[in-house]
């Protein structure tokens, strides 16, 4: 019992029931639910235990709505009678901690952030070319050298400073298994990401037998950016891999592992003579298609597991077995094109839901990617293309961490913008004004919570503007 609420005998208890049943009402789905509060009874009825918990979710909400000091009168929760089931089947948050390690606390913390807005999936960007994030027994030098770097940059990457300090640190396994079980108990599955072929610096540093000059002794890249060194193509360099994935979904249980895919500097390839007799021997067409090869043999190794797998857009021109989920960043126009392909898409197009660009054009800002990426786009944009409903599995807010050093600096982008994310993939588009409306009432609890949320674009008219 809270210190607020008293000592049970100096109340006037009355009993108040909470009802949950497992109930076949296929319109639920997989996590819809019925929620009614009526007097003293409260039920919650859903198909699976999911729905209990996003009920649950609700009920906290409700309860918050009622704000009273505490130390006075009860809460009183209204009485309400809902159905309730979410639009799109995945709702996610990408959280980087390759650019910056967080320690397991923060990750957690997001856990129940991305949980009270009913997001499902944590895709966590564990590698990258400044950090590799995740302990593997057999190859500890990815994580004890990968995971470290010398410096970092320092303000935009367009200043060409650095901060001098060295940076780093890694999630041990044991560390993993414990964000994945307080994320199962809270309705929310984690995905990882190993961006691979490229964006591998790290790893390259820690085993330079995985570049293409392995003769050339790298460091954990510094700047932000992307970086030329990407895997070779040896076959010892893709048993490296699968086993790395092999410990990977070992600890994450989840169907979907992210293999990356973006962004992939061609030149190492193209001076490789190993890189052009694989191309050969493979019966490609060039270098370019080394890149989806690499993710098609990795993808084929993770269904072997039984597991499926994701990959960035970038691939599409050159093309990817049907089965690889793809996450269309590039542009909305990726997404119908994802899907023409034949594809399972998440909706991710930078210029909505990248939450590393700034809300506000206000001097204010931190030092920020770009921006402004305001409030009310992020709202309006639709992730399901005319003609594509029920085709586009989901979407996702991006908090790519490059600019964001601190947890406090993450919450600053991330709210409230994703709670425009969370609103369009649980209940679709077209109540704009009644979020905006709720929005004050939502920030308020979100700072009971502690998170520290962006302040700027409340003076900035913006808000008020809807
Ligand atoms: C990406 O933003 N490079 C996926």
């Amino acid at each position: 019992m809270s210190p607020s609420t008293g000592r049970a005998d100096d109340m006037a208890a009355e009993a108040a029931t909470l009802r949950f049943s497992l109930i076949d009402e296929p319109e639920l789905g997989d996590e819809g639910y019925r929620l009614r509060i009526n007097g003293q009874n409260v039920s919650i009825h859903a198909q699976t235990e999911q729905g209990h918990v996003w009920a649950l979710q609700t009920l906290r909400q409700l309860a918050s709505c009622t704000a009273v000091p505490a130390g006075s009168a009860p809460r009183t929760l209204p009485g309400v009678a809902v159905t309730d089931v979410p639009r799109l089947p995945w709702r996610g948050v990408l959280v980087d901690v390759a650019r910056w390690y967080q320690p397991l606390s923060f990750l957690l913390g997001m856990v129940d952030r991305l949980a009270m807005h009913k997001f499902n999936v944590l895709h966590l960007h564990l590698t990258d070319d400044q950090g590799w994030r995740f302990e593997v027994s057999r190859y500890p030098r990815l994580a004890e050298i990968g995971g470290f770097r010398a410096e970092s940059s320092s303000g935009h990457l367009d200043e060409g400073r650095f901060d001098g300090t060295r940076h780093g640190g890694y999630y041990t396994q044991k560390e993993l298994r414990i964000l994945v079980s307080y994320a199962a108990a809270r309705g929310v599955q984690v995905m990882p990401e190993l961006d691979l072929p490229g964006h591998m610096q790290a790893a390259v540093s820690a085993y330079p037998g995985l570049g293409n000059r392995p003769d050339v002794q790298l460091k954990v890249r510094a700047a932000w950016g992307i970086s030329p060194h990407i895997l070779n193509t040896r076959d010892t360099t893709l048993d490296f891999m699968r086993h790395v994935l092999d410990e990977l979904v070992d600890v994450f249980p989840f169907d979907y592992i992210h293999l990356g895919g973006d962004e992939i500097p061609l030149d190492e390839w193209r001076s490789s003579t190993e890189a052009r007799q694989r191309v050969n021997d493979e019966g490609l067409n060039g270098a370019a298609a080394l890149a989806s090869w690499w993710i098609t043999t990795m993808g084929r190794h993770l269904q072997e597991h039984g597991r499926k797998f994701a990959a960035w857009d970038d691939q599409l021109e050159v093309g990817l077995p049907r089965e690889a989920l793809i996450f269309a960043w590039q542009s909305a126009a990726r997404v119908g094109y994802a899907l023409a392909r034949g594809h399972e898409v998440v909706a991710v197009p930078e210029q909505f839901v990248y939450l590393d660009r700034a809300e506000t054009d206000s001097p204010r800002e931190p030092t920020a990617i770009d921006g402004p990426l305001p409030l009310s786009q992020v709202y309006d944009y639709e992730p399901v293309p005319a003609g594509a409903e029920g085709r586009v599995l989901g979407s996702q807010g991006m908090l790519w961490a490059e600019y964001l050093p601190r947890p406090s600096l993450v919450d600053w982008r991330a709210f409230p913008r994703l709670t425009a994310i969370a609103e369009r993939c649980w209940s679709g588009g077209g109540r704009k004004r009644e979020y905006m409306a709720a929005l004050p009432h939502h920030l308020l609890r979100l700072t009971s919570m502690g998170v520290r949320y962006n302040t700027l674009a409340a003076t900035s008219g913006e808000r008020k503007s809807v």
